[in-house]
């Protein structure tokens, strides 16, 4: 290179968005580039397909309205089928061979830490969608995520066992290869025993891919629990599931967003109705902002959107709003611009980033039933509870509700 064509170069990448300066200087286009990487294919191909499919729907939607001051958006995205290897080759090709100016993804816990890792490295900034684990955003300033994290997804299931299904035995079963299950499950142990609950034998290990998983099961069919918590991805938990049947157990079985996946109960039919795990949120929520979402997903994909189609969707127009309000594309202004987001009316609920760029956001809980994800109930991060809207009709009590069906204290 020239001195002139250098000294040209630096000008041209300090006058503009640095971002597209990472190798050779690329003639001013009227697209800007963002990159995905996902689990198109492989065990956990559901979640980097509806992924990829609510962030499309975004994209179109944003440059439907004109794109960013003229520019369009525009997707590039490698398929890493679900191996840690390769999510940080796909984030190096993005980053310096595509030169995106920020990355989105990954699902997988341990997907996101290797991504987020090289991410962070060349400054790039990295939103992932729907990664729990505590460890991503830790990586630093330039990873960010749009779902809650595992401390409270524990809580809420642990909460829920208690509060709600009265269980008071919980036995647990994880993947020890996985940040996510690992995490989770100390998350879920932690907190279930706080409000009293008592986890039933050891924690059972499993590696994603097993076929056999009897020698754990028939150990939890012996102990009788009143429900197994197991934090795993949806291929394993249906196999889980069937062969948890065959060993006796009947109690209902408890997991966390790793379930989500129609696929769960194509795999496991029967054996997983009547189970119950925790989602960012519902299809069946009357919420406009839902309702809004699941119209316009179904009239272009032509299927019911899962939790990460509305985190893929939340997160891309979550870059776009930053990019909107950063001063520029460089890494930096647009990490900050991104973690500065608050109050955004997301699909999955108002989304804030705290300070360490993670949402505060509630969880909802879905029942299987007749093999599609119902909605139960919502719980709320300890402390953001909504005030009731509107004060309960007092109406006078009558001879049928007068007086309490069971005693407010077990009688002594
Ligand atoms: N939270 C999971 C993880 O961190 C990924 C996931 C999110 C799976 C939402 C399904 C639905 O690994």
């Amino acid at each position: 290179m020239s001195m002139r064509r250098f000294v040209a170069v630096l000008s041209f990448c300090s006058l503009s968005w640095m971002s597209a300066c990472n190798g050779e200087p690329e003639a001013v286009s009227d697209t800007i580039l963002v990159g995905e990487y996902g689990s198109l294919s492989g065990s956990e191909a559901t979640f980097g397909q509806s992924t990829h499919d609510g962030i499309l729907l975004a994209i179109d939607e944003i440059n439907a309205a004109g794109g960013l001051k003229g520019k369009k958006l525009e997707v590039k995205t490698y398929d890493d089928q679900g191996k840690t290897q390769e999510a940080g080759t796909a984030v190096t090709r993005l980053i310096t061979e595509d030169h995106v100016v920020a990355v989105l993804g990954e699902v997988a816990s341990s997907l996101s830490i290797a991504g987020g890792r090289v991410s962070q490295n060349y400054n790039v900034p990295m939103i992932s969608p729907s990664s729990t684990n505590a460890q991503v955003t830790e990586i630093g300033d330039m990873i960010s995520r749009v779902c809650f994290i595992d401390s409270f997804q524990g809580y809420v299931v642990g909460k829920f066992a208690y509060d709600h299904l009265k269980a008071r035995r919980v036995a647990v079963m994880f993947d020890q290869g996985q940040a996510y299950s690992t995490g989770l499950k100390d998350d879920f142990i932690r907190e279930y025993t706080a409000i009293g609950g008592e986890i039933a034998g050891e924690p059972q290990a499993y590696t994603a891919g097993d076929q056999d998983f009897s020698a754990q099961l028939n150990a939890i069919a012996a102990l009788q629990p009143d429900a197994v918590f197991l934090p795993g991805y949806y291929t394993d938990v249906a196999t889980i599931s069937i062969q948890a049947r065959r060993a006796g157990i009947t109690a209902p079985l408890l997991g966390g967003d790793g379930w989500d996946s129609s696929q769960l109960a194509q795999i496991a039919g029967e054996s997983i109705e009547g189970s119950y795990y925790s989602n960012h949120y519902s299809h069946q929520d009357t919420s406009p902002a839902v309702q809004d979402f699941v119209k316009k997903y179904q009239a272009k994909y032509n299927k019911t959107p899962d939790g990460l189609a509305a985190l893929g969707y939340d997160a891309t127009k979550i870059l776009f709003d930053a990019m909107e309000r950063s001063p520029s594309l460089d890494g930096k202004d647009l990490a900050a611009a991104i973690a500065a987001t608050k109050n955004f009316q997301g699909v999955t609920g108002l989304i804030s980033m705290d300070e360490n760029r993670n949402a505060i956001k509630p969880a909802v809980i879905v029942k299987m039933q007749g093999g599609i994800p119902t909605y139960v109930t919502t719980i709320y991060p300890k402390g953001t509870e909504p005030a009731p809207t509107e004060v309960p009709p007092v109406t006078p009590p009558t001879a049928d509700t007068a007086a309490p069906v069971e005693p407010a204290t077990a009688p002594h």
